[in-house]
């Protein structure tokens, strides 16, 4: 084996793998590089490198977590091949000695977030998600309540109605709520931007802007997801999933520049910017949950391009005012290789979103430019007074990486996970 690996300048660089045949010419044993620094996330490039077959881990560096390693293969086989029929078979990797079961429901919530992200809004409409959000419920014994349309305007959810009302009758607004867990558990409240697709709405969006716009609802698809996992778990938890859908559509019932809404909240909102719509549906969202008295409330929403001028497309930044929180979430995020970065709600920047005929407006001032943080202070003011967090995420790698498949990523829900776990342990 050592003379092989040799012959064939194998160095067990990170991500590094050499197939190596047994006597028969067959493949027999793998042997894959870690680098200098073993770190299980390199697992991730592994399957792309593998044929087909089954795969066990022989040996591995005593820093190794086997867990983590099973995830990260399980994470970097993710391919969305719906429009391309199906694939020769994956390699799968037999985990020994670790919890299968978690693994794979972590891994199978990542799939579901990527997956919705990466379906068109032709196939992807308000009503799959609303059948999505169902089939959750229903695996996990939790309730799903749905207002649709009109509905919106009697259960006071007025602004998602405003957002969502140009789009045509089979794809109306709605909004989705899963509550799980017994009553007498502290409460996680999970939110989610349900934009199936974003136009801009009047304030139309230039072609370019607009094609990726079917990853919109990823708020919606990661929140999902992370309440999945909860349930999945049985986390010693109480649920809520707030999920606004809407399309942000053109047509003579849409919205306009200029428009005042009225929020769930009561605070009443100029629309400066129908492309601002993301916000719009949020705030009422998080006026329900803030009704809920949760323990913890997070919200997840692809918000701002803004973002990604501060970040770029693989660090979403989050905003809490609570730093043992994010003390926590950095932790948590560290430590499952799911990256975040921490942006702050910087109070001097709140009069750009103040309007002269409203409470607030939509469009922040040009001068503040901070856009994705003037958004987080608009979200700021609808949220719970208790514990919360905005993630501003991204949802989409733009291009391909090993162990990342090129189109929607799941951002930073699986290191919101254990944060969750621990916190209400
Ligand atoms: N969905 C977009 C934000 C977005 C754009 C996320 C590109 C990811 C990639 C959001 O609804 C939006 O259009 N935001 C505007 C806000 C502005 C009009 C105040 C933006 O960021 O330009
Ligand atoms: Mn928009
Ligand atoms: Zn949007």
């Amino acid at each position: 084996m050592q003379g092989f690996a040799a012959l064939s300048e194998f160095k067990a660089k990170a991500g590094q793998v050499l197939l190596v045949p047994g006597e028969d010419g067959t493949l027999a044993t793998v042997l894959f590089g870690l680098g200098a620094e073993p770190d299980a996330t390199t697992f991730r490039v592994l399957p792309a490198k593998l044929p087909a077959g089954t795969y066990r881990i022989a040996r591995a560096p005593e820093g190794i977590d086997r867990t983590r390693a099973a995830l990260a293969f399980a994470l970097g086989s993710y391919k969305f091949d719906r429009y391309k029929g199906r694939d020769a078979d994956k390699p799968h990797l037999v985990a020994e000695g670790v919890d299968v079961a978690e693994i794979r429901q972590v891994a199978h919530a990542c799939a579901l977030a990527r997956d919705m992200v990466n379906t068109p809004a032709n196939d992807l409409g308000p009503l799959q998600i609303e059948t999505i959000a169902r089939e959750i419920a229903e695996q996990h014994g939790a309730t799903c309540t749905v207002i649709t349309g009109e509905g919106l305007l009697e259960a006071n959810y007025p602004a998602v109605h405003a957002v969502g009302r140009a789009a045509v009758p089979e794809r109306a607004p709605r909004m989705i709520e899963i509550s799980w867990g017994p009553e007498d558990r502290p409460l996680v409240c999970v939110v989610g931007k349900g934009v199936v697709f974003d136009t801009g709405g009047l304030d139309i969006k230039p072609s370019a802007g607009m094609r990726l716009m079917k990853k919109d609802m990823g708020g919606a698809a990661h929140a999902l997801a992370l309440g999945r996992m909860i349930m999945a778990a049985n986390l010693p938890v109480r649920l809520s999933v707030l999920v606004p859908v809407v399309e942000n559509a053109i047509s003579g019932d849409a919205m306009r520049p200029g428009d005042v809404l009225a929020s769930r909240k009561g605070l009443t909102i100029e629309v400066g910017n129908t492309d601002a719509e993301g916000r719009l549906i949020l705030a009422d969202a998080l006026a329900r949950a803030a009704e809920l008295e949760p323990a913890l409330t997070i919200d997840l929403a692809t918000l701002t391009g803004a973002a990604r001028i501060a970040l770029g497309p693989q660090l979403p930044p989050y905003y809490t005012e609570d730093d043992d929180l994010a003390a926590a979430i950095e932790k948590h995020a560290r430590a499952e290789a799911d990256p975040l970065w921490r942006m702050p709600l910087w109070k001097p920047y709140a009069d750009a979103i103040d309007s002269d005929i409203a409470d607030l407006k939509n469009d922040p001032d040009a001068w503040a430019q901070a856009g994705s943080m003037t958004a987080a202070l608009f979200l700021q003011r609808f949220a719970p007074k208790s514990p919360w967090v905005h993630l501003d995420i991204f949802a989409w790698n733009p291009r391909a990486r090993p162990g990342y498949a090129a189109g929607g990523e799941a951002q930073a829900i699986r290191g919101l996970y254990a944060m969750i776990r621990e916190r209400f342990a």
